[in-house]
């Protein structure tokens, strides 16, 4: 590795010269109430910081950005802080995913544009890992990325509340009748009642865990909760590391390899990781010209047992006990053979350097190989006629009964076509029926919206139903479970074959053969291909507009096609 002198610096383009440009810069940073000798031959830091007042996983980062300076100022750098979009995924309609590929374009084109040497990625709500890592990687800049950390454990009248997975199992309770309005209020509460993200085993937590073992993190970083002191000591690593990646020019195609995204892949797969994990890490991957396809994941998913017992895939524990039990590097240890441990990351060690003296301290809660929570990985992929470029589902996370499973579908053609069927109790359906959605895909959604948990029928839940398989081309949650199939590829809005799929048709799943089908001959779905309408454009202008025409399918991650590594020449160093 090589040591950088102040004069290569890439902010001495923006500083050093003695020409009219660069004084101009000097002066403006004395305008900010800088000395030349605060900023001038020092790595220049961007703090991305994520935070805002709607993005309620990030509410601690209007402080903890204040850990990083002081990290970064220790080691002789000199941070700024650059407010960066803020995807929050609670209040972001009619999906975060909408907006995933537009921080990340605003990441790369930030870093691009600005005197920066390197940058602390501060992200953690689902969208913002894969957002602020896909655009910093097309930068080419050295990043180290801050994960929010989880929230605390919920808790209500002495049960333990896990984010999203509690709040669809007490509903289903409270559809069937059996919750008052006090206890609803006091779930409310006290579901999600600290800073940081989601503290099941969803998006948030597999996504940080996946930046942890692709070597983007301080080693163990993704596990900390957000409002333990360890979490700020944290902080100021990031800051202190950051200025030694700058000298060390430690950028991110050093780290950011093949074997970097097998890693994440075996291990979110051990984590029992959300779903979304294929879109993010297959988008993730391609922008540092790694090729990592379903067929890959579904492969490494067959031989990767599930060992973290952490909800919704495990049974028991949440992120805080995962934190306690010895965290992500700790989880890594048992599976270290199965990864490839001379992966370099962020800490200029390799990956097996960094797992050196984890412990397990909870083997209930981080199992050992012997004793899986499932014996094999969290997620498998599916094809046939009705996905033949794939589709997803979570095998650990619903009733074994549905692994293979045939019964006539009931499609619903819109979320709210389908959302008024289900209240209706006078509704005919069976526990055999296959719910399916179209229309709910990329373009459809728009955007790939977490519709993908459709709710069970009323009828149903009021005769001791929880769970039926149904199918869609959106994504879900990573916080929730049941027998969903989901990222249905091609999407039906484009025309994929499941727009041609009738109520009444006979659907098979056959997990053991990862096969997906619907029962109809192929002349009547030539018929049916050929009397299938394009729906009408959802955008005439804007982001959406651009959205539709540039977003690849599922099974290619979801990233505009022009910002993939392949698609051209990038623009290098912008004139100064
Ligand atoms: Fe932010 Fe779940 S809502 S991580
Ligand atoms: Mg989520």
């Amino acid at each position: 590795m090589t040591h950088k002198a102040p004069k290569d610096l890439r902010s001495a383009r923006w500083f050093a010269p003695d020409d009219l440009r660069s004084f101009g810069h000097r002066s403006r940073m004395m305008q900010l109430g800088y000395s030349e000798e605060d900023f001038r031959d020092k790595p220049v830091i961007g703090v991305l910081n994520t935070w805002s007042e709607l993005n309620t996983c990030h509410s601690h980062f209007k402080e903890r950005v204040q850990d990083v300076k002081r990290g970064v100022f220790q080691a002789g750098g000199f941070p700024v802080e650059m407010p960066s979009l803020s995807v929050d995924e609670s209040f972001t309609k009619p999906t975060s995913m909408l907006y995933r590929n537009m921080l990340a374009m605003e990441t790369e084109e930030m870093i691009r544009s600005h005197p920066l040497d390197g940058v602390v990625l501060m992200g953690g709500c689902d969208k913002t890992t894969p957002g602020l890592v896909m655009g910093a990687i097309s930068a080419g800049v050295p990043m180290v990325y801050l994960p929010a950390g989880p929230m605390l454990r919920g808790n209500y009248a002495g049960k333990i509340l896990g984010s999203g997975s509690d709040a669809w199992k007490y509903w289903d309770e409270r559809r069937a009748g059996n919750i008052s309005d006090d206890e609803w209020l006091g779930i409310q509460g006290g579901i999600a009642r600290s800073a940081g993200t989601c503290m099941t085993m969803g998006t948030a937590s597999t996504m940080t865990a996946i930046a942890d073992a692709m070597g983007l993190t301080l080693p163990g970083a993704s596990s900390i909760p957000a409002v333990d002191a360890g979490h700020q000591r944290m902080g100021a690593d990031c800051g202190r590391r950051i200025v030694e990646m700058v000298w060390e020019d430690l950028t991110p195609d050093w780290i950011i390899t093949d074997a970097a995204c097998r890693n994440a892949a075996v291990v979110a797969m051990a984590t029992g990781c959300s779903t979304n994990a294929v879109v993010h890490l297959i988008a993730m991957a391609r922008r540092a010209g790694v090729e990592l396809s379903l067929d890959d994941l579904d492969a490494l998913g067959r031989v990767t047992p599930l060992i973290a017992n952490v909800r919704p895939s495990g049974r028991d524990y949440l992120m805080e006990d995962f934190f306690y039990a010895g965290g992500l590097r700790a989880l890594m240890k048992q599976i270290e053979d199965r990864l490839d441990l001379s992966a370099l990351t962020i800490t200029g060690k390799t990956l097996g350097e960094n797992l050196e003296g984890a412990v397990v301290y909870n083997d209930d809660v981080i199992r050992p190989l012997s004793n899986p929570v499932y014996e094999e990985g969290s997620l498998a992929v599916l094809r046939g006629n009705l996905c033949p470029d794939g589709a997803v589902i979570k095998p650990a996370a619903c009733d074994p009964k549905f692994h293979f499973h045939e019964g006539p579908a009931l499609v619903f053609d819109s979320y709210p076509e389908m959302k008024a069927a289900i209240d209706d109790e006078t509704l005919e359906v069976t526990p055999d029926h296959v719910l399916v959605l179209r229309n709910a895909g990329p373009q459809g959604g728009p955007g790939f919206p977490e519709w993908g948990m459709l709710p069970i029928p009323k009828a149903l839940i009021k005769q001791g139903h929880r769970d039926m398989l149904r199918i869609s081309d959106a994504r879900m949650s990573g916080t929730s479970y049941g027998a969903c199939v989901l990222h249905v590829a091609p999407e039906s809005y484009v025309g994929g074959p499941l727009a041609l799929l009738k109520t009444g048709d006979i659907v098979r799943l056959d997990l053991a053969n990862r096969r997906l089908d619907m029962l109809v001959g192929e002349v009547e779905l030539e018929a049916r291909r050929a009397a299938w309408q394009a729906p009408v454009p959802r955008f005439e202008r804007g982001y959406g507009y651009l959205f539709q025409r540039h977003v690849t399918q599922a099974d290619k991650g979801c990233d505009f096609d022009f910002l993939q590594s392949d698609f051209g020449r990038t623009a290098g160093e912008p004139d100064i």
